[in-house]
């Protein structure tokens, strides 16, 4: 088995656990300076501190050695939402945005959401495979190694099962992790614009059924918003989703809060989304369903909207993660530290809480926190390796790319990094 022993780590921040943490636990990181670790095939078999050649020395002669060189050294990064797979670009809507049209007018008249539909309806498998899966270097790159991908663009059965087969073929062939989450009620499609109760028995009773029993996804996601689906819709979809063994996660409070996010307990999402304008009675509803809120900085930034309340989901008792939300519409960027910057800065999140938000908790969002999202003995062996020397300096620069290297499942992915192994 390949054993690879990473030395000289200047300090070791990571949450623990196999859960998603909230409240005070959250901003809770066990720190170790001058640390370890060691992965075997693709799992953590031991992290200490000090030399760790009198502590593993057994193994000294089948290992390859990465020297940190004093690095800050945290787990993967976990991007919990996304909307990975789409035809098409839309920096046409910019001019409009800056002329004064809202996300929701441009969706209103056939733009947006469904402009993109129209692309990736038109667009080839391979097309949107290779597309998509440039963007999971880049992802990759700012140190994400599992990702959540949602369908959403093809509001179709063709389509949406297209979008939902990139995604499952990309999750066999690139290195980031992907869990796939279908989408199908993010719009509704220009063909059911006068019949959209026909659209949402098209989903419920054909699409979702087929998407289950091709094990095509694990999460059914609605778009709660005005104009778009109402909460009583999104009720349905979802729990004709959870019917089908789909896990339910809700777009809610995005723009307006029509009671989405209340809906989480009732339904037993597993996270709830954005929750920009989230209220009290939202929050409580996730903090009693156990519901992890996915809260996505750089769509409010981009949006130029204000920011999801997340001290006072903290405060509360509901879990926080952060991520990044790329999308060709609301959020074009797939740079995970720039949502980190903003947690900082904006929602006001110490950098341990940041730091949970974008692995530990994200992983929960997605349903493997028992797997990645920390760094203990048992756990994948995903890992970055920054420049950086500690938490404080992840928040504090900005508009850098500050991942050194990137180890995903004991592999190192990065080739300079691979000249300097000492064997
Ligand atoms: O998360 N809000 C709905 N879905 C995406 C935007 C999709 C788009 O504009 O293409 C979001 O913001
Ligand atoms: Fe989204």
């Amino acid at each position: 088995m390949d054993k690879l022993l990473v030395t000289n780590i200047g300090l070791l921040a990571t949450p623990l656990g196999t859960r998603a943490r909230s409240g005070p636990d959250q901003g809770k990181i066990r720190t170790l300076k001058n640390a370890w670790i060691l992965i075997e095939g693709e799992t953590i078999a031991g992290i200490g501190q000090g030399d760790p050649f009198t502590q593993c020395v057994q193994m000294k002669e089948s290992l390859a050695v990465l020297d940190a060189k004093g690095a800050l050294v945290t787990p993967g990064l976990v991007d919990a939402h996304t909307h990975l797979v789409f035809g098409g670009w839309r920096q046409n809507e910019l001019g409009l945005k800056l002329h004064g049209a809202s996300y929701l007018d441009i969706l209103a008249s056939g733009g947006g959401i469904l402009s993109t539909v129209r692309a990736t309806r038109s667009a080839g498998m391979d097309e949107l495979y290779w597309k998509a899966r440039d963007a999971l270097d880049e992802m990759l790159s700012f140190g994400i190694t599992t990702a959540e991908a949602k369908s959403g663009y093809g509001l179709d059965m063709d389509t949406e099962i297209k979008q939902l087969e990139v995604i499952r073929k990309l999750n066999e062939t690139h290195p980031v992790d992907l869990a796939a989450t279908f989408l199908g009620a993010h719009a509704v499609p220009e063909e059911y614009q006068k019949n959209r109760e026909g659209y949402i028995d098209f989903l419920c009773s054909q699409v979702i059924p087929m998407v289950a029993e091709r094990g095509l996804a694990e999460f059914c996601d609605v778009f709660c918003e005005k104009g778009v689906f109402t909460a009583k819709e999104s009720y349905r979809i979802l729990m004709a989703g959870k019917e089908h063994g789909l896990i339910p996660k809700i777009h809610a409070d995005e723009i307006e809060a029509i009671g989405g996010t209340e809906l989480t307990c009732e339904v037993g999402a597993i996270s709830a989304e954005h929750l920009i304008v989230c209220r009290k009675s939202g929050i409580d509803a996730m903090a009693k369903g156990g519901t992890v809120a996915c809260l996505l900085p750089s769509t409010s930034f981009y949006l130029g909207s204000t920011y999801a309340p997340a001290r006072e989901m903290v405060n509360t008792g509901v879990p926080v993660a952060v991520a990044t939300d790329f999308n060709p519409g609301s959020c074009p960027s797939l740079n995970i530290q720039l949502a980190m910057n903003l947690a900082c800065l904006k929602y006001k999140l110490t950098p341990e809480e940041m730091l949970t938000a974008v692995t530990l908790n994200g992983a929960a969002a997605i349903g493997r926190a028992e797997k990645v999202g920390s760094l203990e003995v048992g756990k994948q062996g995903d890992l970055v390796l920054w420049n950086a020397p500690d938490l404080n300096y992840l928040g504090y620069r900005m508009g850098s790319n500050l991942v050194r290297n990137v180890i995903k499942k004991g592999n190192i992915l990065n080739l300079k990094a691979k000249e300097e192994l000492l064997k």
